[in-house]
């Protein structure tokens, strides 16, 4: 029997990725997103190892019932809101907010699951941060706070899987920000303009960009390979590198 890995904001940009890698690895992935029709899309091109479920990630009981209905080894918490671009000053305490709503919510509901529940011995549950977990996003209200703290959730997780030694092994990936996706265009078109820089020029300077591929290989090699041992990883169109 497969492996079956579970993986949230599998509709699109990066969740997208990891989808089509971990099938394309020989797992069976249950894919969670809202838009139905962009999963049913996903699911014609990757055949029955792909399932597709609708449904709002933060709700009070879908990690529980998906759990219990698929039982998954390997849990790929991606999903996240794409952020407001606009200055401090210009968020309302909503918008400010909405990364906190759903990003850290979902992750921290799934991860209590996961724990509870709990996941088999030797199972893998993959938080997704970023890189402005390290450095702060200015233009993204909440965003970078609540991505750190997906960081932390991620690391006192793996705590209480030593503490309780259920064998649960927790990693959280700091994706650099990169146009490849909705969430990422949208923020380097506002960090361009801040700078009164077209986003041709903006891209130029910043180097290689992460490509979904790139995203999906990485997040195997970390379910995969024992060897990468520590709690949280930067991903850069380099790979994977130990987190500061
Ligand atoms: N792109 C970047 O540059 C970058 C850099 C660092 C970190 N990240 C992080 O990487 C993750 C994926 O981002 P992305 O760039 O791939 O963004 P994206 O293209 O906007 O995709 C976001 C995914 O999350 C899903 N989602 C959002 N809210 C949801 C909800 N309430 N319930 C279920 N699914 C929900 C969306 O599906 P539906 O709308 O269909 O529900 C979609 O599949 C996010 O956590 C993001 O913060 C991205």
């Amino acid at each position: 029997m497969s492996t079956t890995a579970l993986v949230t904001g599998a509709s699109r940009g990066f969740g997208r990725g990891i989808a089509t890698a971990l099938v394309t690895a020989g797992m069976q992935v249950v894919g969670v997103a809202r838009d139905s029709d962009q999963l049913q899309q996903l699911r014609a091109e990757l055949g029955d190892a792909f399932i597709p479920v609708t449904a709002d990630i933060t709700g009070p009981v879908i990690a529980g019932r998906l759990i219990d209905a698929y039982r998954p080894s390997i849990l790929v918490l991606n999903a996240g809101a794409s952020p407001l671009p606009r200055p401090l000053h210009q968020h309302t305490w909503q918008s400010f907010s909405q990364n906190w709503d759903v990003d850290v919510q979902h992750v921290f509901r799934w991860v209590r699951e996961a724990l509870l529940n709990p996941l088999p011995p030797g199972s893998t549950v993959i938080t997704v941060s970023s890189g402005a977990a390290l450095r702060g996003s200015p233009l993204s209200g909440g965003y970078a706070g609540a991505k750190a703290t997906i960081r932390f959730i991620t690391a006192y997780a793996a705590d209480e899987s030593e503490r309780a030694e259920l064998g649960i092994r927790f990693r959280c990936v700091l994706p650099q920000l990169t146009p490849a996706t909705a969430l990422g265009s949208a923020a380097i078109a506002a960090y361009a303009g801040r700078q009164g820089a077209d986003v041709g020029s903006y891209l130029a300077a910043a180097g290689p960009a992460l490509t979904v591929e790139q995203v999906g290989s990485a997040i195997t090699s970390l379910i995969t390979d024992p060897g990468y041992d520590r709690v949280a990883y930067l991903l850069t169109a380099g790979g994977l590198t130990p987190a500061p």
